[in-house]
């Protein structure tokens, strides 16, 4: 097997530049002999790389290597040596995988590595495609910009959620994985005959789940007409025709124009929910409930714009919880509250 030997003093900065060329055989061990070191290579080395080496100093050998014991089993090992392992950990968290897609941060100062976290990411989830984030979620349809790292170049799929299945295109709608405790939440809440509206209801997914597990009937309402369209389908791949009515509109203007009377309502859009609290109080039932969602460090502000926008009627807090962090010290949170 071909090997490079280099000096100890610059065999870190080679094992870089050969890993970032895909030049290392991983599945051999690094050698070591007195003052030298040798790496396995997949391949032999190209003019263009033996320049970048600076080829005096180096020598390309025909050696035996000793062959990795294991297949590397998480990211770490798929990382190992190649990154500080203080950032892989930083990379794991931020780590996102819906249907077949994986989505992930790499920190500026990684940008030289971003193929390597990519393919390492493709081969440790073992799904299709992976992007990284390119900005936060914004607009008004929740959207971000996302580059593709590693595997196909596809940005739709189909995500499997507590016996759910929704399409999406990642690029197109939003859609977080990191709900999913959330919306089963909410789904248990439920009781059948219900009439519910969900007035920012993206691809479907709180609609979706409630629909398969009460007989109800729901509104589900998103201004991205990309959302209406795979609501549309994901209504039908989960079977729930019956149940499920999909609007593309401006959950202000549809609730308005069709005069909806709800038992329960849910508002996830915590950037700007606040903003419709009043018309979700027009028209949500005595005894109705609501499901409100804030960007906030407490639940103070949100009580208190409930407590106004229910006014005169009052309302009774059933619940509130932090889903989510959002940046340091600001969560998404969640309230629950009913109107009496
Ligand atoms: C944070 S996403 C939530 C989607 C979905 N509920 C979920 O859990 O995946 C908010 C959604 O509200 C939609 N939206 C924003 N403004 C709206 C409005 N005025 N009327 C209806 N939908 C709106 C966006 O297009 C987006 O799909």
């Amino acid at each position: 097997m071909i090997g490079l030997k280099i000096k100890k003093n610059r065999a870190n900065d080679v094992r870089k530049i050969l890993f970032r060329r895909s030049f290392i055989d991983l599945n051999a061990k690094i050698k070591r002999e007195d003052d030298f070191v040798i790496f396995p290579l997949s391949e032999k080395p190209d003019e263009e790389l033996l320049n970048e080496l600076e080829h005096e100093s180096i020598e390309i050998v025909d050696t035996v290597f000793e062959m990795q014991k294991r297949n590397p089993k998480s990211l770490k090992d798929y990382l190992k040596g190649k990154i500080d392992p203080q950032k892989i950990e930083e990379i794991k968290g931020s780590f996102d995988i819906i249907g077949d897609v994986v989505i992930l941060e790499v920190p500026e100062e990684l940008e030289n590595f971003k193929n390597i976290i990519g393919e390492a990411a493709l081969k440790f989830t073992k799904r299709k495609a992976v992007f990284r984030k390119k900005s936060e979620i914004k607009g008004i349809i929740r959207t971000r910009e996302l580059e593709h790292l590693a595997g196909e170049d596809v940005s739709e799929t189909i995500h499997q959620e507590f016996g759910t299945r929704l399409m999406l295109d990642i690029k197109k709608v939003y859609f977080s994985p990191r709900l999913a405790t959330e919306r089963k939440r909410v789904a248990d809440c439920v009781k059948n005959g219900e009439i519910i509206v969900d007035m920012f209801a993206g691809v479907g997914p709180f609609p979706v789940l409630i629909a398969k597990n009460h007989n109800v009937k729901i509104y589900a309402i998103d201004i991205n007409p990309e959302a209406f369209k795979y609501i549309k389908k994901n209504i039908e791949l989960n079977k729930v025709q019956d149940r499920v009515f999909p609007i593309l509109g401006d959950a202000r203007e549809v609730l308005k124009e069709r005069n909806i009377k709800a038992d329960r309502i849910i508002m996830n859009l915590p950037g700007s929910a606040y903003e419709f609290l009043d018309s979700a109080f027009n028209f949500l039932k005595d005894g109705g409930i609501i499901h409100y969602y804030e960007f906030a460090s407490d639940y103070d502000m949100a009580l208190k714009r409930l407590e106004e926008a229910a006014y005169p009627r009052k309302v009774k807090i059933l619940g509130k919880r932090k889903v989510k962090s959002k940046s340091p010290g600001i969560w998404h949170i969640a309230v629950d509250a009913k109107v009496i």
